[in-house]
């Protein structure tokens, strides 16, 4: 049997299957475009270096959700609108205060979100003219969820968010008890840029297929919340910390090349490394890489950054395999001080921007989506008494 690991494809028992979609165009969008062989990421049209570089999170949320930048005045008004919306409802709050401390935040997360359906008194209709309230109220509480329940589990007062400030500085006040410097803003601002849209990932292909049966958006994205938890998905960086944290545990003197070359031998895959579509390195792990140094120096992390570099040049070597954007973002925020079991919520509260830009666009020009599969089963069995069997 000729099968290409790769893509599943096989000319001899499979004739039409692309194991894991690999290369299936389901879609046409204007939300990103990923050219895979030059590591070029576009969002509606702006490269992703000039957003990096000029951008806020704020403006590339109302970008995604319309295909364009806003003027001062609508982005007043995204602001404004975030602002109101960053409050929980009761249930909500009572939920994340009672439920188990040790649970884990993304299934906390995921939970809350589906939660917040309950107190949408809109909840149900299926109206282009209530998606972009529904994106903003979204995309305004999950950093509220995230922060009170790590306070909580922490056993500290949740701190509420102020009627002030960004998505990164609230999320920063609300999470750390106090208002961040300019320079944790801008870096965790950053940060959401960076991780807001990724054209046809995991999370957001199940977020267009909840879209396209004509559920809710609440539904959609606890469906992509679900997808993005896993560790080949955006559950890769916290795996990334923690194998940063394997090589501290070794000593200062641990060898990371040695390390990885054992794991490559055991077959494992090194997380934060490899791509389904980038073929060279991820033009936003270039961002990520640069903060990372920066950060692990001024908050004495320097192993850290050492150890990437020397696993980056290792995989390099044996495997051509570059990273991706788990990969760096994981020294960042553990170098900000967040708990590594928060970094894939980080993930979420940044790629809710870019899951609610695809379900407008799904639902504006909706089909169901439902693939096919190839029955390889018995078939007309005769039926044998559970006696006999
Ligand atoms: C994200 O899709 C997106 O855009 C996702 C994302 C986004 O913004 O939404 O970019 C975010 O999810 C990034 C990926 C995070 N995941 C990880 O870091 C987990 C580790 N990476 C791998 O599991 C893998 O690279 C995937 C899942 C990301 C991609 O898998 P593919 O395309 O199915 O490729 P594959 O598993 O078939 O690997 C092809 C070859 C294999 O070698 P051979 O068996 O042919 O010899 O490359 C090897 C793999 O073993 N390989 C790795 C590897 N990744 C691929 N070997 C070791 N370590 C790795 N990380």
């Amino acid at each position: 049997m000729s099968t290409d690991l790769h893509t599943g494809f096989d000319e001899e028992m499979y004739p039409y299957i692309n194991k894991g979609l690999a290369g299936i165009i389901a879609f046409s969008t204007t939300k990103s475009f990923i050219d895979g062989e030059k590591g070029e990421l576009i969002y509606a049209g702006y490269n992703i270096d000039t957003l990096a570089e000029n951008a806020t999170f704020e403006e590339v949320c109302f970008l995604l959700w319309n295909d364009r930048l806003p003027n001062t005045s609508e982005l007043e008004e995204v602001h404004e609108k975030l602002k109101k919306h960053r409050a929980l409802p009761e249930p909500v709050v009572n939920y994340i205060k009672s439920t188990d401390k040790k649970a884990e935040p993304m299934s906390v997360l995921r939970s809350a979100v589906s939660m917040l359906a309950d107190s949408d008194e809109t909840k149900g209709k299926f109206d282009e003219a209530l998606f972009m309230d529904q994106a903003i109220s979204i995309t305004a509480k999950i950093p509220t969820i995230i922060a009170y329940f790590d306070r909580v589990r922490s056993g500290k007062e949740i701190v509420e968010p102020l009627n002030e400030g960004s998505t990164a500085f609230n999320f920063l006040y609300m999470l750390n008890g106090e208002k961040p410097g300019q320079h944790a803003e801008k870096t965790m601002d950053l940060c959401l840029i960076l991780h807001a849209e990724h054209g046809m990932n995991a999370s957001t292909f199940t977020a267009r297929t909840v879209c396209a049966t004509m559920s809710d958006m609440y539904s959609s994205i606890t469906a992509a919340i679900g997808a993005l938890k896993g560790p080949l998905h955006g559950g890769a960086n916290t795996a990334v910390m923690n194998t940063l944290l394997e090589l501290q545990a070794q000593g200062e003197d641990a060898d990371a090349v040695e390390f990885t070359k054992k794991k490559l031998a055991n077959k494992e895959k090194i997380m934060g490394f490899g791509h389904r579509v980038y073929k060279i390195f991820d033009p936003r792990g270039r961002h990520l890489q640069k903060m990372a140094e920066d950060l692990s120096v001024e908050t004495g992390h320097e192993n850290f950054y050492k150890w990437s570099m020397d696993m980056l040049k290792t995989m390099k070597e044996e495997k051509n395999i570059d990273p991706n954007v788990d990969f760096f973002s994981a020294t960042v925020y553990y170098s900000m001080g967040i708990q590594p079991d928060l970094f894939t919520c980080i993930f979420t509260m940044s790629r809710v921007s870019g899951w609610t830009g695809h379900f407008m666009e799904q639902a504006a020009n909706n089909r169901l989506i439902r693939p096919r599969a190839l029955y390889v089963g018995e078939k007309n069995l005769d039926w044998t008494p559970v006696e006999d069997r």
